[in-house]
């Protein structure tokens, strides 16, 4: 069973504060999972978690993160110019991009934040356009399809991202002898796992890939980054991954393969987004509506533009009423936003208890790539966001868009 991270109560409160839909999240647990990251990881002395940016773009949580000593993970411009306003310094900026513009490496190096290179053609374009830093990292893919024992969990094959094996012992070459000092491997090879085996499997990988990389170039590797992939568990009947557990097992394989290749200074990175975030946010929305066709149908004040994956990828959100978290499922709706797109759907066929028109609804796990998704499609503005804090006060964190700020690209081009 899944419950909200907040009471009824709680919400009657806040929702008489703030007007729907907006999404909240939770500060004590955010703080939590961030020190048991960090906790997974102690036995690596050098151990960052780089939260990736694009999975929460938002100040008061990346400071939050700061504080628990994590770095970031940007994919763009934006991401890295919030990072530098909000403090963060160059060795907590880890710079994953791809099909990157000149401009963007440009301000990555005025930053010195760390590049991770997504292609061996980006070596050229790097040195053509900016200077090349001290420290670097490239991005690996190993091709064909990655498996844990029989399930195959993705199709690196198909991936634009990240480059072969002969390609990343060539970038190194190359960077030594453009005056790079020291060396990063990175690799993301399948999103939102549902395992403990995700982590230890990557990284044994990338170990022995370390070794033989080391062993071709005589570069001094300074980390192995694991990127993000850790999921989250969507559904109630799923079982949540074990962070203690994952950890261990990527020791183990760092103890099995780089410690004894004279490896053991590396240090390991992540940068977990959905893992850190996800169930530490939820979407809050009131029913306005119910309709009775060939379906029943429940209407809410958010819509896809303030989540998308449903809607672009099908995917399961929890969704709890206020106030009837234990009540009995005994109505079957699709659960719907406003938008002119018959995807708009929170839910498709759900067993839920009674709702009636007013109740506030609780979708759940939207804390990370949930606001971040979203969208304007039909002049539909993005909402708020709100922080449950440590105190069990709520603060405003990001206020909701209006219509000025809807007009703003528009005034002075045929339209006043
Ligand atoms: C380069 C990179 N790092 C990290 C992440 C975060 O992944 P996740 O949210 O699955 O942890 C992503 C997600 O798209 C990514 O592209």
């Amino acid at each position: 069973m899944k419950t909200p991270f907040v009471t009824s109560s709680q919400l009657d409160q806040i929702t008489a504060t703030y007007p729907t839909p907006f999404h909240l999240y939770d500060e004590k647990s955010i703080r939590e999972k961030a020190r048991a990251v960090n906790q997974a990881f102690s036995w690596n002395p050098g151990f960052k978690e780089y939260f990736a940016v694009k999975a929460t773009p938002t100040p008061a949580i990346l400071k939050i993160l700061q504080e628990e000593n994590c770095g970031v993970d940007c994919a763009s411009e934006i991401e890295l110019l919030m990072s530098h306003k909000l403090g963060f310094e160059k060795q907590d900026i880890m710079f994953s991009s791809n099909d990157t513009p000149a401009q963007e490496f440009q301000y990555a190096r005025k930053l010195d934040a760390t590049i991770n290179l997504d292609a061996y053609e980006h070596v050229d374009f790097l040195k053509n356009v900016t200077t090349i830093p001290e420290i670097i990292s490239c991005r690996y893919n190993p091709g064909g399809v990655f498996a844990l024992g029989t399930d195959i969990m993705d199709n690196p094959e198909e991936s634009k991202f990240g480059m072969t094996k002969d390609q990343l012992i060539q970038a190194f070459k190359d960077l030594k002898s453009l005056g790079v000092k020291k060396f990063g491997i990175h690799s993301f090879l399948a999103s939102n796992t549902l395992t403990n085996d995700y982590y230890p499997v990557l990284a044994k990988e990338l170990f022995e890939l370390a070794v033989e990389v080391v062993q071709a170039t005589d570069v001094d590797l300074d980390f192995i980054n694991l990127s993000g992939g850790i999921g989250v568990n969507y559904k109630p009947d799923e079982v949540e991954n074990d962070i203690a557990k994952i950890g261990d097992g990527v020791r183990q394989a760092y103890e099995a393969v780089l410690t004894p290749n004279g490896l053991g200074q590396v240090k390991i990175f992540t940068e977990l987004g959905r893992f850190m975030l996800a169930p530490h946010g939820h979407l809050i929305t009131k029913v306005i509506h119910k309709k009775q066709t060939y379906r029943d149908y429940v209407g809410v004040d958010a819509s896809a533009v303030n989540l998308l994956r449903p809607a672009m990828y099908g995917s399961y959100h929890h969704i709890s009423i206020a106030g009837k978290e234990t009540a009995p499922q005994t109505h079957t709706y699709d659960v719907v936003g406003s938008l002119c797109e018959n995807n708009d759907k929170f839910a498709k066929q759900r067993q839920l208890p009674e709702v009636h028109v007013g109740d506030t609804l609780v979708i759940h796990d939207t804390g990370a790539h949930g606001f971040s998704m979203g969208y304007q499609y039909n002049a539909k503005l993005r909402s708020a966001e709100i922080l449950l804090q440590e105190d069990g006060t709520t603060r405003q964190i990001r206020r909701a868009e209006t219509a000025e700020d809807y007009f703003a690209t528009l005034y002075g081009f045929d339209f006043d």
